[in-house]
């Protein structure tokens, strides 16, 4: 594609002068935007890069393995394991309101950037996957006044208060743009395909307090759900499949017992740019397979629900 073959020449560019021989930090979220930002930038600037990539508990089943060794394997890429499982989850405690537990998410990982960036001399900026919808969303809504639709911890306020500049060469691409980007760039197609994932992570499919607990049962569904969706060669048909955890305990029947253990919703959308999304018309048979899977498989859950609003005017996720 010779549209993405320039961007990426004068992205690489633009890098180059903008960053001069300073050093550059990305946070790498294992989502295809951060990993995109920094093989290009890892490409302008090669060895002044270095990529955090932060364990924050709330990650999904297998995700920080995977990310690490594709990075450490496919690329000769800088990158610190951040384990700060701790660090989050201890904050997070009883923590229930949605814009707090993204402002608590969003300043532990200030923190951590900051304690990173104290440690590389020369540090000078961040980089950041930053996309076009994730600027508008943050800052103004239908081009009425801005208006705050849920504060994206990857964007804005950051790094004046670390004292760096921000890289953001993706700010001006859609998602679509930058799977063409990636492919560009040589990244595994596993890994463009992947469906996106929010910052906050599990936290913010964990309506209510989180708990430890809660997040072992929710890691648990989601890899069932995602499975029976790979399984039935729907992955690519859809835009972000997951699971949320209910802050709500039903009861149940199990064999000749009682049951009293948390309701999950499946929520699966359709979406170009993840502005406005459908839900994904699942047959029956799927959902009535998934949940039973689900009940079988993930001790903790025995109620299945299938979430069937669009956005607008749900949201994607449930927070
Ligand atoms: P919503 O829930 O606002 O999500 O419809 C739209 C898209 O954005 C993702 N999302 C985030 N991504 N940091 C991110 O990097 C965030 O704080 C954040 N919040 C939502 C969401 O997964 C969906 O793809």
């Amino acid at each position: 594609d010779w549209t993405m073959a320039s961007f990426r020449e004068d992205a690489i560019e633009k890098i180059r002068e903008q960053v001069g021989d300073a050093k550059v930090i990305c946070g790498l979220s294992g989502g295809v935007d951060s990993s995109v930002a920094a093989v290009l930038i890892h490409e302008a600037i090669g060895d002044q890069l270095t990529c955090v990539f932060v364990d924050h508990g709330l990650l999904r089943a297998g995700e920080a393995e995977q990310v690490v060794t594709m990075f450490r394997e496919h690329y000769n890429l800088p990158l610190i394991h951040a384990d700060e499982v701790d660090l989050f989850l201890d904050a997070l405690e009883g923590v229930s309101d949605p814009e707090e537990k993204r402002k608590t998410i969003g300043r532990l990982f200030i923190d951590v950037f900051q304690k990173h960036a104290d440690s590389i001399e020369g540090a000078a900026f961040l980089a950041q996957g930053t996309l076009y919808p994730d600027v508008i969303e943050s800052v103004s809504f239908s081009g009425g006044p801005s208006v705050t639709i849920k504060s994206h911890h990857n964007v804005g306020g950051l790094p004046e208060k670390m004292g760096l500049k921000l890289v953001e060469p993706l700010r001006e691409l859609f998602k679509d743009e930058v799977r063409a980007l990636g492919r560009e760039l040589g990244l595994p197609e596993t890994f463009i395909g992947r469906h996106p994932f929010p910052g906050p992570g599990l936290a913010i499919r964990c309506p209510g307090a989180i708990t430890r607990a809660k997040l072992e049962i929710l890691r648990a569904a989601d890899a069932v759900f995602i499975d029976q969706i790979r399984r039935h060669g729907l992955y690519d048909d859809i835009w972000q499949a997951f699971v949320a955890i209910l802050p709500v305990r039903t009861v149940g029947v199990m064999g000749d017992g009682r049951t009293y253990d948390y309701a999950c919703a499946l929520r699966a959308v359709t979406s170009v740019d993840g502005m406005t999304a459908d839900y994904y018309p699942f047959d029956h048979d799927f959902l009535g397979e998934t949940a039973t899977r689900i009940i079988n498989e993930v001790p903790g859950i025995n109620r299945v629900t299938y979430d069937i609003t669009s956005k607008p005017p749900g949201t994607i996720e449930w927070e």
